[in-house]
C-alpha cells in the first residue's frame, strides 16, 4: 500500500527536479571534498540567504569594476585562529605572538560573503607536512593544517555559482615559504589558478581599469601579490611599499595600464595610546577614501585598508578595529560614511577592514 502512495509522489519529484536544478559548473565530488576539508577556513557551508546575497545585480553592466564601492576583508583567512590552535601547530613555528596578534575577522569566508564583502585578502604558505600543499598563514602563524588554497576557491565558486549576479576580488600574497621555497609556492599557487576547473571562475585579466561588471559577474578577478611564473591578475608587486600611508604602483600589462593607489598604513605609530593610533589610521583611512571618490569615473584603482595594529603598545587588531572603552576605527569609519563628510560619496574603491562583523551597518555603508 505504501509504495503505491508514493510513487506517484515520487514520478512527480523525478520530471520537476530537472527544470529546477541546472547542471553545477563545478565538479561535485572535488566540490564536496573541498568544502569538507576547507571548513576550517571556509567555515560550514550554507548557501548564502538575505538581502546582501547579490547587492551587485543592482549595479547596471557598464560599470567599470574600479568605480564600485567594495568592502573586503583584510587578512580574511585569520577568522578561526585560535589559542588552541597556536598550540596545536607550535611544533611547527615554535613560539610566536599570542594569536589574538593574527587574528582579524571573526566571521567564517561563508559568513564574510553573506555579509556583503566581496574583496578577499589571501596569505598562502607551503605545509610542514607536504611542501607541496598550499595553506594559509598570517606571517609566521599557521592559521589551519588542514585547508588548503584549493579548497578555498571552491568555497568562493560554489558562492559565484549562486549568487551569479555578484563578482569577486581575490588578492593572493605569498606569505610563507619556510616549509619550501619561494618558487614552489609561487609556481604552485599559479598553478591552482590555472586548472580547466580554476579557468572557468576566473577572469585572468591584467589589467583591471577596462573592465566592466558584466564581463566578470559570477568570476573572480586575480590582485597579484606574489611573483608568478607566468603572468596572471593584476600585478601588485612593483613598489607595493610597507606600512605607508599613500602609495601608487603603475600597472602595464598587455591588456591595458592601472594606475592604483593604496593606503596601507598598517602600524600607524604615533604617540601613546589608542586613541590618537585610531584618529591617525581614520584620518589616512578617510583621506583616501576622499581621494577615491574625487577620482574621475574610469580612472584608477584605490584600494584602502582600515585595518591596523601596534604591536608594541598591544593594540592589537580587533582593538584597533572595536575600540576599547573609547571608540576604534570601524565606529569612526561608519558614523563618517553614514552621517560625515562621507555621506552620499560613490567610487570608494576596494576597502578592506577587521572585524567589519562586529559593527553593525558598516558594511552596508560602504557599499552605499
Ligand atoms: C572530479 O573530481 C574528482 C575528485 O577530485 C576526481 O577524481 C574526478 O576525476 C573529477 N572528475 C572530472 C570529470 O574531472
Ligand atoms: C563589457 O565589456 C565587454 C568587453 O570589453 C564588452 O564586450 C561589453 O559590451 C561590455 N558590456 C557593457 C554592458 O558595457
Ligand atoms: C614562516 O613561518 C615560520 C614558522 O612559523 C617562521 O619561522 C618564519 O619566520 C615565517 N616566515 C615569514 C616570512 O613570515
Ligand atoms: C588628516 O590630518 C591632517 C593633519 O592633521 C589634516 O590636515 C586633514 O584634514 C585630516 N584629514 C581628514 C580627512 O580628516
Ligand atoms: C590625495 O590626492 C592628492 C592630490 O592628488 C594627493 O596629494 C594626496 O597625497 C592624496 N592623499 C591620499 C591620502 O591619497
Amino acid at each position: 500500500m505504501i509504495h503505491l502512495l508514493f510513487f506517484p509522489l515520487l514520478a512527480i519529484l523525478a520530471i520537476a527536479s530537472p527544470l529546477e536544478s541546472r547542471a553545477p559548473k563545478y565538479n561535485v565530488t572535488a566540490m564536496n571534498i573541498a568544502l569538507n576539508r576547507g571548513s576550517g577556513i571556509l567555515g560550514s557551508y550554507s548557501k548564502c540567504s538575505g538581502s546582501l546575497c547579490s547587492w551587485m545585480s543592482k549595479i547596471s553592466d557598464d560599470t567599470k569594476l574600479i568605480d564600485i564601492s567594495i568592502p573586503g576583508t583584510h587578512d580574511t583567512a585569520s577568522w578561526n585562529y585560535t589559542p588552541l590552535k597556536q598550540i596545536e601547530y607550535l611544533k611547527y613555528t615554535n613560539l610566536i605572538y599570542p594569536s589574538s596578534i593574527y587574528k582579524c575577522n571573526k566571521e567564517s569566508i561563508f559568513k564574510q560573503l553573506q555579509s556583503g564583502n566581496r574583496a578577499f585578502d589571501l596569505r598562502i604558505g607551503l605545509s610542514p607536512k607536504n611542501s607541496n600543499d598550499l595553506i594559509f598563514f598570517h606571517s609566521e602563524a599557521i592559521l589551519d593544517l588542514n585547508s588548503k588554497f584549493e579548497d578555498i576557491l571552491f568555497g568562493f565558486w560554489r558562492f559565484l555559482d549562486e549568487n551569479p549576479t555578484e563578482t569577486l576580488i581575490i588578492s593572493i600574497k605569498d606569505e610563507n615559504s619556510t616549509f619550501g621555497s619561494y618558487n614552489i609556492l609561487q609556481q604552485n599557487i599559479y598553478n591552482t589558478l590555472t586548472t580547466n576547473q580554476a579557468k572557468i571562475y576566473i577572469n585572468p585579466t591584467e589589467s583591471i581599469s577596462s573592465i566592466n561588471l558584466s564581463s566578470v559577474r559570477g568570476k573572480m578577478v586575480i590582485l597579484r601579490r606574489f611573483n608568478s611564473p607566468n603572468n596572471i591578475g593584476i600585478d601588485l608587486t612593483n613598489n607595493f611599499k610597507d606600512n605607508n600611508e599613500d602609495f601608487q604602483i603603475i600597472n602595464s600589462s598587455p591588456d591595458g595600464d592601472d594606475n592604483i593607489f593604496i593606503e596601507d598604513l598598517y602600524e600607524p605609530f604615533t604617540n601613546f595610546g589608542l586613541k590618537s593610533h585610531v584618529n591617525k589610521k581614520l584620518n589616512v583611512t578617510i583621506s583616501h577614501i576622499l581621494n577615491s571618490s574625487n577620482k574621475k569615473n574610469g580612472e584608477g584603482l584605490y584600494i584602502t585598508y582600515a585595518s591596523s595594529e601596534v604591536i608594541s603598545q598591544l593594540l592589537i587588531p580587533e582593538i584597533m578595529s572595536n575600540g576599547l572603552i573609547i571608540p576604534g576605527v570601524n565606529l569612526g569609519l561608519k558614523n563618517w560614511l553614514i552621517n560625515g563628510k562621507g555621506k552620499g560619496l560613490k567610487q570608494k574603491g576596494i576597502i578592506f577592514t577587521d572585524f567589519a562583523s562586529d559593527t553593525t551597518g558598516l558594511v552596508e555603508a560602504i557599499i552605499a
